[in-house]
């Protein structure tokens, strides 16, 4: 068994002049200190947390999972995301831009065909224009913030890839009655296996269950922490996504317990209370309460617009009538 939990470093002053010239020469990234907060490495804080705990290995890469990071991250990879077309990667805001950082350094490097941050062979690394440096190919939902420390409110952003990538594409759920208590869903990514440990070196996965949001917001009365509609929840015994998770995707899971190629993702991993807490769920980023936004903004760019996500109307332009020139 493994677990996604999420870790934490410090990294030390500027390391590389990218960092520089974004902003007071810090270089950040989400795997941080912070006991709630996405792995981040800009303060002096220890690690604290991981990603996926008591999970299982994936046993090589899933073509519509990507990592991402930034230039002088001491992590492999901070938060995890997914592509829905060859040219869009959904994942989490907090994972662009993080309100409690002045710094506006969004992780703009997105690791295609990864399994194993450690044995990066075949894996294909494609760095975006992030807003910070003038690019327009990060959109934060434009009603994203952070209260009630480490809560994260529309929790959701779209990267633009310069470069097509051929995958199996993540589908996102658009129907408001999916899923249904207690379906079991799937979540995986690179982050922490238990909270306060390591981040995993290879992708994992887990089961957990879907669980409504009375029940949720029933679980961190007493907390801070807020539960809106654009939020969900998830909770299984002993396992949990964790700190480094973030951004990636919670999955549908069919009768015979698969996900199938084209999974189709009813969550973003947005945060929790530690990880695998038996007293608090893992929350997420209810996807088809964003998917009008979700298409909107990715079909309002012609040349990103696919059928599949768009309806026919909208496809044939631009990017999306090339042939993605990557093949994992
Ligand atoms: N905010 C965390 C991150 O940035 C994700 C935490 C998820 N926590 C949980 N217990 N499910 O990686």
């Amino acid at each position: 068994m493994i677990s996604i939990v999420a870790a934490a470093a410090a990294v030390t002053g500027p390391s590389t002049a990218a960092a520089q010239r974004r902003g007071g020469g810090r270089a950040r990234s989400f795997l941080s200190s912070q006991k709630d907060g996405a792995l981040r490495s800009d303060s002096t804080a220890v690690p604290e947390v991981a990603s996926i705990v008591n999970g299982t290995s994936t046993e090589g890469p899933r073509k519509y999972m990507v990592g991402l990071t930034v230039e002088g991250s001491r992590f492999p990879t901070n938060c995890g995301g997914t592509l829905i077309t060859p040219y869009v990667v959904l994942t989490a805001a907090h994972c662009m831009y993080f309100p409690q950082y002045p710094v506006w350094d969004p992780l703009d490097q997105v690791l295609v065909n990864l399994y194993n941050t450690t044995d990066q062979a075949g894996v294909v690394r494609i760095n975006i224009q992030d807003p910070s440096e003038g690019g327009e190919d990060i959109i934060i939902h434009p009603d994203y913030y952070e209260c009630c420390q480490n809560t994260y409110v529309n929790d959701v952003a779209l990267m633009f890839l310069p470069i097509g990538q051929l995958a199996d594409y993540a589908q996102i759920n658009d129907d408001p009655k999916v899923p249904v208590v207690p379906d079991p869903l799937r979540v995986m990514g690179w982050g922490l296996t238990e909270y306060g440990g390591a981040l995993s070196e290879v992708l994992l996965e887990t089961t957990v269950n879907y669980i409504s949001n009375e029940e949720c917001k029933e679980a961190f009365a007493g907390t801070p922490k807020i539960i809106t509609d654009g939020m969900m929840c998830a909770y299984k015994d002993f396992t949990d996504a964790c700190y480094g998770d973030s951004g990636g995707p919670l999955f549908q899971v069919d009768k015979d317990g698969e996900i199938g190629d084209r999974p189709t993702q009813v969550g973003i991993v947005s945060w929790g209370i530690e990880c695998a807490n038996p007293k608090y769920p893992g929350v997420y980023a209810r996807v088809s309460y964003y998917a009008d936004w979700i298409k909107e903004t990715v079909c309002s760019r012609p040349e990103y617009a696919t059928k599949e996500l768009c309806g026919s109307s909208k496809s044939g332009k631009g990017k999306s009538t090339k042939s993605p020139s990557y093949t994992p």
